[in-house]
């Protein structure tokens, strides 16, 4: 299978995804970027990407469309495109907090297949998730090139109904900036207890990576680990009350909740 590939926004998400592709499955992908910025149209062409101008000029010649502008100007690159679109030309949005039937809508009420896609930052290194779902059941060669465009930068899983994408924006999509304060504050505090800056990211870092790669490969969960470097009247134990008393679980649990309330209302207003 080859897939043809026009993706329409040579941004941030757009490279991370084509860079995925060019080292996992080179052979398999046939890309072209739709870009206005010049400057970006030349990163992508450093980077071996073909680049075009304008939306338009990626709908006569690829199976599958990829949105990857800014949620703002999606509908207006719809309405742009919608005159182009071939039936069975799959349509696949990277734009958060916009839905399926909007994207059908501005394109004119298709009945194209949609496949809408949440990623992550991770993606720019390799290691995204992305969680995929559409409104309608999709042949498996559409499924298949998704699956094989998302694997490339990272794992991916489908969700059964569009409705989960808000919970997995509130867990994967901002996910990343929840470690990323966790890890701020630990190097802040080492720095803190007179430990040099460098040295303090290092062991911060290291640390985070070593327990995530545990957690991935034990074959018990994060509150057996946890437990079992938790000696009684020892140092993690002390920390690790300070964390309680203050109802860590609960502070994200609310969390993580107000980031899905947020993108359920932003996908309303969209
Ligand atoms: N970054 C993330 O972590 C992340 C995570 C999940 C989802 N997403 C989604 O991914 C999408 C892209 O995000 P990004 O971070 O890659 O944004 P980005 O870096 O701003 O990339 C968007 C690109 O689209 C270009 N563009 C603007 N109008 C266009 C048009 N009419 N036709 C073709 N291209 C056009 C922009 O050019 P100009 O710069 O000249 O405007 C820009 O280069 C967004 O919808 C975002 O919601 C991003």
């Amino acid at each position: 299978m080859t897939i043809s590939l026009g993706v329409i926004g040579g941004g941030n998400m757009a490279q991370a995804i084509i860079a995925g592709v060019q080292r996992t499955a080179p052979d398999l992908v046939n890309a072209v970027v739709a870009e206005p910025n010049a400057e970006t149209r030349n990163t992508l062409s450093t980077m071996g990407i073909n680049t075009v101008n304008s939306a338009r000029e990626v709908m006569a010649t690829n199976d599958y469309i990829m949105l990857a502008v800014k949620p703002q100007i999606l509908p207006a690159v719809c309405q742009d495109i919608a005159s182009e679109l071939r039936p069975n030309q799959c349509i696949i949005s990277i734009a958060a907090g916009i839905t399926i039937q909007s994207i059908r809508s501005a394109l004119g009420d298709v009945s194209n297949p949609v496949i809408r896609v949440m990623p992550n930052t991770p993606a720019l290194v390799g290691e995204g998730m992305s969680a995929l779902v559409s409104d309608r059941s999709l042949d498996a060669q559409h499924r298949e090139a998704a699956s094989i465009l998302f694997d490339a930068c990272g794992l991916t899983c489908w969700l059964e109904t569009e409705d989960m994408i808000d919970s997995v924006t509130a867990v994967s999509g901002s996910g990343p900036a929840y470690f990323f304060l966790m890890i701020e504050s630990m190097v802040r505090s080492a720095i803190r207890l007179g430990i040099p800056p460098e040295t303090a990211k290092t062991l911060v870092v290291q640390t985070a990576k070593g327990a995530s790669a545990m957690v991935e490969t034990s074959d018990v969960g994060p509150d057996v680990l946890r437990q079992r470097v938790t000696s009684p009247g020892g140092t993690t134990a002390a920390a690790l009350k300070v964390l309680d008393d203050d109802d860590y679980g609960d502070l994200i649990d609310r969390a993580m909740i107000a980031a899905r309330d947020r993108a359920s209302a932003l996908s309303k207003d969209a």
